[in-house]
């Protein structure tokens, strides 16, 4: 993977930051520096701004699967393009979607800089909600994500909320400049630059095209994120108070409220158990 020494540096806080450090933090600084460029899948900046643009063919990307120990699919708990998986703290006993985001999805960068960017531009909190969970279910699996990602949160969330998650993986195919969306180079980059989406994908769009809910997954690729930022400094802080009012909390904690996703929750949870 290549880094931008430069914008690496900046995200530090610059020279004199960096010379304070010592060099296992340098180490650590720089792990983490990668893993958010990784964080998602989202995000590769220096492949999104290369200048000349070579992106892969469909068949390229095919003749890679078997280059890897793991799959593109995997969630990025449970791999790290190659390198090793980080102990994970243990959660509290009662999670929540708070502990979630500290403990198991950080560092989230991708949906936090979406989020912000939605409520920069002054999106309904319903819509920001969306934003700041659409994609962490790519931490348990990433094909689908869009479906996988709307049922961990159906039992908490709004019906609309649960329709801009679900839908926004269809959506991101699909460009629509009057609502401000292209389609991005990065998807032409993972997906390779002749790929066309399968069947239920077009069958999906056909359905979303007349729907009175289209604009609320259309939102959600509009302010969705496809360079990293490595800048953007960003938090959970701003979101905490739409996560109360919005997200209903169950008092168990996650994981341990018995409804028909709390496997999904504790299958995050416990990604290190064998069985
Ligand atoms: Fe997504
Ligand atoms: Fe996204």
């Amino acid at each position: 993977m290549e880094i931008d020494r430069r914008a690496f540096f900046a995200s530090l806080g610059g020279a004199a930051a960096i010379s304070a450090m010592d060099s296992e933090a340098k180490a650590d600084a720089l792990e983490d520096y990668m893993s958010e460029q990784l964080d998602n899948g989202a995000a590769n900046s220096a492949s999104t701004t290369s200048p000349d643009k070579k992106f892969p063919t469909v068949a390229e990307l095919d003749a890679q699967i078997t280059t890897r120990d793991y799959r593109r699919g995997v969630g990025t708990l449970f791999a790290n393009n190659g390198r090793n998986v980080k102990k994970l703290e243990p959660l509290p006993a009662n999670p929540t979607l708070l502990d979630f985001f500290k403990y198991r999805f950080a560092p989230a960068n991708h949906v936090l800089q979406s989020a912000t960017r939605a409520m920069k531009t002054g999106m309904t909190e319903e819509i920001i909600l969306a934003c700041l969970l659409h994609d962490v279910v790519q931490s348990l699996i990433k094909p689908d994500h869009g479906w996988w990602g709307a049922q961990l949160f159906e039992p908490y969330i709004s019906p609309k909320a649960t329709f801009a998650i679900r839908y926004h993986q269809t959506l991101r195919f699909y460009p629509d400049s009057a609502a401000g969306y292209e389609y991005p180079d990065l998807y032409y980059r993972i997906f390779g630059k002749d790929y066309t989406p399968p069947p239920h994908i077009e069958a999906t769009y056909k359905m979303l095209k007349n729907h009175k809910w289209y604009m609320e997954p259309r939102l959600v690729t509009v302010n969705d994120l496809y360079a990293f930022d490595p800048n953007a400094v960003v938090t959970i802080d701003p979101f905490v108070h739409n996560v109360g009012r919005h997200f209903k909390q169950p008092k168990e904690g996650l994981g341990n409220d018995n409804s028909p996703v709390a496997h999904m929750w504790r299958t995050i949870a416990r990604p290190d158990s064998p069985l």
